[in-house]
């Protein structure tokens, strides 16, 4: 199965001048995984022209909204991404939980997504807070529960599940492997019991949260981590090649 790496650029760079550059190095990058560039909505379109003779490089929004078109000022629907040469979506992150997306939004824009034919990648994982108190699958279970409701069995498969510990998110603190492992075959078994077996160990999972050229490979070598979402390290080029070429 091809690992996955997804670049998520969260807002940066600071102009379409120094995306480009970054795009244009990407490019260069030799790597069998499938490599998904989540820029902000503006580079979109460059990111499209560049990469476009690169068949194992993808093009991804990092939002997107849960009606098609209308008077909704300042958002994008799922329709308009596809309608760009966009495949996957990042649904669900922390960030955008903490700007207000709660679990039943997040099941709208998974739906409507799907709708659309775009990809999501929905993000999943708990607070430093809930982990303390001992309730990390409490936690998982109920985003879970509420992400996917409606969700049929077809459709399933068409999602990455990305786990991603919000207290690992740009702390400079990964996750243990072990405790890593613990959540995604978790996730899975969830998803055996909503879903199916076969379901549970096809559909694609993977993990973000503080990776690094130094601890990429930890998970890339389990064969339960399809992948990885990369943060910061995706704007350091040096960093983000060398995790790439690990694959
Ligand atoms: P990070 O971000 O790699 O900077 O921790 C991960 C993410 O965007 O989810």
């Amino acid at each position: 199965m091809k690992k996955v790496i997804v670049a998520n650029l969260k807002c940066n760079p600071k102009t379409l001048k120094e995306a480009s550059n970054l795009f244009l190095v990407y490019k260069k990058i030799k790597s069998q995984a499938k490599i998904i560039v989540c820029p902000p909505f503006c580079f979109l379109e460059r990111a499209k022209e560049v990469f476009k003779q690169k068949p194992n490089f993808w093009l991804g929004a990092q939002d997107c909204f849960y009606q098609d078109r209308g008077a909704f000022t300042g958002q994008v629907s799922a329709l308009q991404l596809k309608s760009v040469g966009v495949k996957y979506v990042i649904l669900g992150h922390s960030e955008k939980r903490a700007l207000g997306d709660t679990d039943k939004i997040i099941n709208q824009k998974v739906k409507i997504a799907l709708m659309a034919g775009l990809v999501p990648v929905l993000c999943l994982g708990e607070t430093k807070k809930a982990r303390e108190q001992g309730k990390t699958f409490d936690l998982l279970k109920s985003q879970i529960r509420a992400c996917l409701q409606g969700i049929v069995k077809n459709k399933i498969d068409s999602i990455i599940l990305a786990y991603e510990p919000v207290w690992a998110i740009g702390s400079g603190i990964a996750g243990e492997l072990d405790d890593v492992l613990t959540a995604i075959l978790y996730l899975r078994k969830l998803i055996a019991e909503n879903y199916s077996k076969k379901i549970s160990q096809d559909i694609k999972v993977i993990y973000g949260g503080s990776i690094s050229s130094q601890n990429a490979d930890t998970y890339f070598n389990n064969k339960w981590i399809d992948g990885l979402l990369v943060g910061g390290a995706s704007l350091d080029i040096k960093e983000f090649s060398e995790i790439a070429k690990l694959i």
